[in-house]
């Protein structure tokens, strides 16, 4: 493993010019995905020359050579996405390689839960940690027209209780809140979950990328979303399990599990944003809503030192200020510029 270097304790001692530190790497190691959710990926606008040729990716080893130094910026998350993670092949083996990484306490992975009924067993052999599956309707019509026309809702709860059989006990549930798309499934959702170890969590339909049509029209704020939870069953506000959470997180007042909402258009958390995020052709992105990224793969394939990467991690970090969610919330005109697609970089 690599020395350290300024960072003994591993303390995150690097602050970006808006004075946030850096916790979390969010890691897409594809851009391929099975699916065609309208508000990610349409169909329609999705060529198949947009998706990178095999030699642009990072190696695993590429990869892992990133997260290890990142943990001596203060990194000690890593998230894995994609597109859909489960289609890299070699996933099981990159996961092995970053639990072997001091410094790092915490594998995240995201996915669509299609392919996990299949391969929970190994992800937890391999070193995941944590899993986080995304499920916007048990309306197989609605789950449907979500996903594009190809997913189906028996096999993402196949490949939840599967995973939860696998030992993964706590997993989040992504749904993403669209007018006129799911509202109706919200307390199917909760009424499905409820008195589960899982932990809803309901996104407000963010414009990301530039595909998706998004229109403030079609966004249902969170708070509408907890009024018609909390009308049914009673909510608790709880605290942050830590500093820059995205969620916020709200306790069944009768014990019988949590449920967050992810508020990025009515209320933009950019504050204490401690995210970096890598693209899978080894991009690195200082916001979700960037519009470009910093080319570490050429770095990576010069030759470079591990000091000398370090260093433009670090003067990355230190100049970024980025905080998109706010600007588009102070001033939404302000913010019309290319950006990179969501299913390029995760989410
Ligand atoms: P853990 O705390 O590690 O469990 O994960 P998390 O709460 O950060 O949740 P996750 O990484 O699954 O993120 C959930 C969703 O929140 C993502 O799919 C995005 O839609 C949204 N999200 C996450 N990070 C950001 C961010 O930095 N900015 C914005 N605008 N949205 C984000
Ligand atoms: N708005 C909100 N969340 C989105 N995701 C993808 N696209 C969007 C969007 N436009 C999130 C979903 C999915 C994760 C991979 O990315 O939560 O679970
Ligand atoms: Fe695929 Fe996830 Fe994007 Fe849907 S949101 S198209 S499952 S990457
Ligand atoms: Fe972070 Fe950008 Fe999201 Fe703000 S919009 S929370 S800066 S990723």
């Amino acid at each position: 493993m690599l020395p350290l270097l300024q960072n003994k304790e591993r303390k995150c001692i690097v602050k970006d010019s808006l004075g946030r530190t850096l916790h979390d790497l969010r890691i897409s190691v594809t851009d391929q995905c099975n699916f065609r959710c309208p508000y990610c990926m349409p169909y329609k606008k999705i060529v198949k020359d947009s998706f990178l040729e095999k030699d642009e990716f990072l190696e695993i080893s590429e990869i892992t050579r990133i997260a290890s130094l990142a943990t001596q910026l203060g990194v000690k998350k890593i998230r894995l996405t994609g597109g859909e993670p489960l289609l890299r092949k070699d996933i099981n083996a990159l996961i092995s390689m970053i639990q072997g990484i001091e410094g790092i306490t915490d594998i995240a992975l995201t996915t669509n839960g299609s392919l996990l009924a299949n391969k929970a067993d190994e992800l937890k052999a391999a070193g995941l940690n944590r899993l986080t599956v995304s499920l916007d309707s048990l309306d197989e019509e609605i789950f449907s027209a979500m996903s594009g026309g190809f997913g189906a809702v028996k096999d993402v709860l196949q490949g939840i209780t599967t995973a939860g059989k696998a030992g993964f006990k706590k997993i989040k549930i992504n749904v993403v809140v669209e007018k006129n798309a799911n509202e109706s499934s919200i307390l199917d959702l909760v009424d499905f979950f409820r008195g589960t170890p899982h932990i809803l969590r309901f996104i407000e339909f963010m414009d990301v990328g530039t595909k998706n049509n998004w229109e403030a029209t079609q966004v249902i704020p969170s708070t509408e979303t907890y009024r018609k939870i909390h009308h049914k069953y009673p909510l608790v506000s709880l605290d942050a399990n830590y500093p820059g959470e995205v969620a916020s997180r709200y306790a069944f007042e009768d014990g019988k599990g949590e449920v967050g909402f992810i508020s990025s258009i009515s209320q933009p958390f950019c504050q204490d944003c401690s995210r970096l995020r890598l693209s899978p052709d080894g991009k690195l992105y200082a916001c979700l809503f960037a519009t470009e990224g910093m080319d570490v793969k050429s770095l990576l394939r010069s030759d470079i030192s591990d000091i000398a990467l370090f260093d433009c991690f670090k003067n990355f970090w230190m100049e970024r200020e980025d905080r998109y969610s706010e600007k588009r919330f102070f001033d939404a005109p302000q913010i019309q510029r290319p950006k990179v697609e969501m299913y390029k970089i995760g989410g």
